[in-house]
């Protein structure tokens, strides 16, 4: 093999990896019209992708129109796959057509339009003389595509025929595209189908409680500019940290899915606005009304059954019939305020647990407690409207979610989505959960993805158990936890100095 050859297999390879490391479709159509352009010589050439049943043009380039304005007029258009144009005639029959000079063709030589050729070079003030056009056939053998290579020039750079002897290789070329083309647009499809998997589970998440609607994609979008703002830092403490493209992608999709853990907690939890749900309280409400009836019945019967009562007798039982039923609707009053999840004195705890002491026969004549044993632990709740039980199951949401992530294959790129996810409650001084880690053993980008957390938990408007925060104060709590080492003092300060919260 001499050395002409040697250079052009050379510059074949060089091709087909250029090809097929570029994973960009908009690049890749680029690339392969200018490697087949520099290939040929040609002062021009064009790409078309088969849609459907139609060509979509995609690529232009034209050395002559690049001098002569700076760039190439543009504009994307859909042709049918018939013979009413070139490209369309191309990939309607999958022939390679070489047309050694436009001129010498005439409408009735040819089985397509030359028409829209000739009007093109009018008004372009251009003149189209060779044409080299080739389908591009996929492994399958499929025609994905077009190529339209235009002028090939001589040294001189005068428009001349395109050789026979490159059509094999431009062939060639053409087919390596359109596997690259198939790859990128198959990459591209998992990538988009990857993508709706993403943001439907967020939308799922956020779904399962009309509260936190909405959260997970606020959340992601305040840790992606928080990102942006750090890359954007020439001096400081955070100077050196610098997110690339899929890193920040990275995080996108660690925070858009650091509630997912969230399927595995109860509605009936996750719902929670007062201590008890209404259910329950009213439950409870007609519980104490048939209880205050049972005692003016009782009243009633024993004055009934007891002719020998005397008047004052009678008004004994009645003024202690009324004290009964004014402790009861006592009773009930202080059910009621507790249920709401605020302070309440020692006093008013004591007598709820005199409450659940209490006891009173019901329809079947069995002895049932005023409140039961739940309801107690419910009311008795101190900080919030949580139980132990159920500040756990919430609290477990971390660890749901590390189980759920740790089982999908992520690539490389995307590797670290559990980790970062799941640590989004701890805290820097070792005060958070699931772990009670601390400090360096919590990554930046978790610390990133608590911040947004707890600043979107603050201020949305659609909390059951608590109504949304001022932004001064919402703030002023941020800054107090990173004063306490629990949120990461520079990511605070950036968060506020720059208002990030307010570019979303
Ligand atoms: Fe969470
Ligand atoms: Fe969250």
């Amino acid at each position: 093999m001499d050395q002409v050859d040697n250079s052009l297999i050379g510059k074949l390879n060089k091709i087909g990896v250029a090809l097929s490391s570029e994973h960009n479709l908009s690049r890749l159509l680029e690339m392969i019209v200018k490697e087949l352009r520099s290939f040929t010589n040609s002062d021009g050439g064009s790409l078309y992708i088969r849609v459907d049943d139609e060509l979509s043009f995609e690529v232009a380039q034209n050395d002559t129109f690049a001098r002569r304005t700076g760039n190439v007029p543009f504009k994307s258009f859909r042709l049918p796959i018939d013979h009413k144009s070139i490209a369309g005639h191309v990939a309607s029959t999958g022939d390679i057509l070489n047309i050694p000079d436009l001129d010498k063709l005439s409408e009735d030589e040819v089985p397509f339009r030359l028409t829209t050729m000739r009007e093109f070079d009018k008004k372009m003030d251009y003149k189209t003389v060779s044409m080299l056009l080739v389908p591009m056939r996929n492994h399958k053998d499929e025609i994905i595509g077009v190529v339209q290579l235009i002028n090939s020039l001589d040294e001189q750079n005068n428009p001349i025929p395109f050789e026979k002897n490159v059509e094999g290789l431009v062939i060639s070329i053409a087919s390596q595209a359109a596997v690259a083309i198939c790859n990128s647009v198959l990459i591209q499809d998992i990538k988009n189908l990857f993508e709706s998997i993403v943001t439907y589970s967020a939308e799922a998440i956020d779904a399962r409680s009309p509260h936190t609607a909405g959260h997970s994609e606020r959340v992601s979008a305040l840790v992606i500019k928080q990102a942006e703002f750090i890359n954007d830092q020439k001096d400081g403490p955070l100077a050196d940290i610098n997110y690339s493209e899929e890193e920040i992608n990275e995080l996108r999709i660690a925070s858009l899915l650091h509630d997912i853990g969230k399927i595995g907690v109860k509605e009936r939890v996750l719902d929670k606005a007062n201590k008890l749900s209404d259910e329950k309280v009213e439950a409870i409400v007609n519980r104490f009304a048939f209880i205050n009836r049972d005692i003016e019945n009782s009243t009633n019967l024993k004055k009934l059954e007891s002719p020998e009562l005397s008047k004052e007798d009678i008004e004994t039982l009645d003024t202690e019939t009324r004290d009964k039923i004014a402790e009861i609707d006592a009773d009930i009053e202080l059910i009621i305020k507790l249920n709401i999840p605020k302070y309440y004195s020692d006093e008013e705890g004591e007598h709820l647990e005199q409450i659940a002491k209490k006891k009173y026969i019901d329809i079947n004549g069995d002895e049932k407690p005023y409140i039961d044993s739940e309801e107690l632990e419910n009311l008795k709740v101190k900080k919030g409207n949580l139980t132990e039980k159920e500040r756990n199951e919430i609290q477990g949401h971390v660890r749901h979610t590390l189980n759920i992530l740790d089982k999908i294959p992520f690539t490389e790129e995307l590797k670290s989505i559990p980790t970062i996810a799941a640590a989004h409650h701890e805290m820097l001084n070792g005060s958070g959960y699931p772990n009670g880690i601390k400090g360096e053993d919590i990554s930046f980008q978790s610390r990133i993805v608590a911040i947004a957390d707890i600043y979107d938990a603050l201020t949305a408007k659609d909390r059951p158990y608590k109504p949304p925060l001022p932004l001064e104060i919402t703030l002023k709590i941020l800054r107090e936890e990173a004063d306490n080492n629990k949120l990461d003092q520079n990511l605070v300060n950036l968060f506020i100095s720059e208002e990030i919260y307010s570019k979303v």
